[in-house]
């Protein structure tokens, strides 16, 4: 059977995806960011509305990329713009699914002036800050019913292999599904291709075969499917 066939099986289902890099400014023309594409998270938010799901998309910064048919898209810039729009979309939603790549951490200080450079003065440092983890606030939010499902993009290490820093993560996190790129040999970012595991708190494991976002999308709706049929 074709794994992206049309079913309609999340129709009156509140879903929030968040996709996209954020980008966090350093003076009023500068930024930190990040490389994501932003298409694993569209292509969640166009599968979800395929199979009649309500959806809002919170778009950080993407390739150029066609809005998703039927989903409300919501454009942020900044981590901060992120976690806004994410809590206010959540508050009514019965799945929310952070794609996003989010930033760990923003300048400091966001200079007013375009910082300049001068001589016979030493070399600017750019000191970092912290911004929230909005998955854990999400969980920690959470209410009733609502299903909070992560992203992961891990490789292996001296430390464990992919598998055992998901599974530690998703302990971490306490999400109710993590869904795990395993990155490295050319995966995952800027690519059309992904393969990886869908990790479940009740302790199921899925391997997602090597495959487009829209089929690792058709899966993850699909365990979702089956955790809220299980509520
Ligand atoms: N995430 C988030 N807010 C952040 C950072 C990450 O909501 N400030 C979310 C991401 O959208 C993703 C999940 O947390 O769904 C995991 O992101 P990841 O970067 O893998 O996890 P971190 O906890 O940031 O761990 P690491 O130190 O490995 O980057
Ligand atoms: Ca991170």
């Amino acid at each position: 059977a074709d794994p992206t066939a049309l079913r309609r099986d999340l129709e009156g289902v509140r879903v929030v995806v968040s996709a996209g890099g954020t980008r966090e400014p350093l003076d009023p023309v500068r930024y930190l960011g990040n490389r994501s594409s932003g298409k694993q998270g569209y292509a969640l938010a166009r599968v979800a509305a395929q199979r009649g799901a309500e959806v809002t998309l919170v778009a950080a910064h993407t390739v150029a990329l066609p809005a998703p048919a039927g989903a409300e898209v919501v454009s942020v810039s900044t981590a901060e713009q992120l976690r806004t729009a994410v809590h206010a979309a959540a508050e009514r939603a019965d799945v929310v699914v952070m794609a996003a790549a989010v930033a760990d951490f923003r300048p400091a200080s966001r200079a007013e002036h375009k910082i300049k450079k001068r001589d016979g003065e030493p070399d600017p440092t750019i000191v970092l800050a912290r911004n929230p983890d909005v998955l854990a606030e999400l969980v920690e939010r959470r209410r009733g019913a609502q299903l909070v499902v992560g992203f992961a993009a891990e490789t292996g290490d001296d430390r464990g292999d992919v598998l055992d820093h998901a599974r530690a993560k998703l302990k971490r996190k306490g999400c109710d599904l993590l869904v795990v790129n395993a990155v490295g040999e050319g995966r995952a970012f800027e690519v059309e291709d992904n393969a990886g595991w869908l990790l479940s708190a009740t302790g199921a494991e899925r391997p997602i075969p090597l495959g487009s976002k829209a089929q690792l999308a058709s899966a993850m709706w699909d365990s979702v499917a089956d955790l809220l049929a299980g509520r």
